[in-house]
């Protein structure tokens, strides 16, 4: 049984005061018996401070992003070391942002999918296609390919301490999510691409859904068979309705 999990991606959101009250509210309304893995990703800067406002709960802190080197003269980077020492246990690696706007490519995802776990560091590997690779019939080919790059280096044995998020580049920010029916097709299609090296370490694998997840529309999403959960980028800002999808989550629904 995949225990769900859902994430908060904050992006480049939020100020020291803005972040303290939305974890208050959120520790405030988390329920005692959470049933679900919750993480919260905010940016660099505020990774120390929000771990000490998240010490003994059970939300866990992520980072967005992560060096794929590990030490040295890497002006603005920061390392998976780094990341460890101020309490990160989650990485998102390969966020359709960074692979279009900062030109990360599959090797570079793969190298910083490494590099994170190198010091214990689940990471959240994003993969997707865009609206262009989706009409032209080419999502699955897409996804084979991101996994892949990373299956070839790390090895399906790190599937074990790594989690996917499918994040269809055409549903993220836009309001306009994939339907269950399309999320569950790639999530099986991912599932199995994994299954077919390692079954066990498949049926253990959690695929997360990412793309303009909100309140309304959790439940329905998180209901199929083969999402355990949910990357969120713009509903975890606010307290209320990224507990709403924390709920939607759990196993009980
Ligand atoms: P969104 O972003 O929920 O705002 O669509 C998701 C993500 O980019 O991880």
């Amino acid at each position: 049984m995949r225990r769900p999990f859902v994430a908060g991606n904050w992006k480049m959101h939020g100020t020291r005061a803005e972040n303290a009250e939305l974890i208050e509210a959120l520790l405030l309304g988390l329920p005692g018996e959470v049933q679900v893995d919750i993480a919260v990703c905010p940016p660099f800067v505020y990774l120390w401070e929000v771990g000490r406002l998240l010490k003994d709960s059970s939300v866990a802190l992520g980072a967005q992003s992560v060096c794929a080197e590990p030490l040295g003269a890497f002006t603005g980077e920061v390392s998976a070391t780094m990341l460890k020492d101020v309490g990160v246990e989650y990485a998102i690696v390969g966020h359709s942002e960074r692979r279009a706007l900062y030109k990360e490519d599959d090797a570079l995802v793969a190298r910083k999918f490494v590099a994170a776990q190198s010091q214990g560091i689940v990471p959240i590997l994003c993969v997707g296609e865009t609206l262009e690779e989706r009409e032209s019939g080419q999502t699955m080919d897409v996804v084979s390919r991101q996994l892949s790059a990373v299956l070839d280096v790390a090895g399906v044995a790190a599937m074990r301490n790594a989690v996917v998020a499918y994040e269809p580049v055409w549903a993220i920010g836009t309001g306009k999510n994939a339907t269950p029916e399309q999320a569950q097709e790639v999530h099986a299609h991912i599932r199995s691409a994994v299954a077919a090296q390692d079954a066990t370490i498949a049926a253990g694998l959690r695929v997360l859904y990412g793309g303009s997840v909100k309140a309304g529309n959790a439940r329905e999403i998180f209901a199929m068979p083969d999402v355990d959960g949910g990357l969120i980028g713009g509903a975890s800002l606010k307290a209320d309705e990224f507990l709403e999808i924390c709920t939607a989550a759990r196993p009980s629904g």
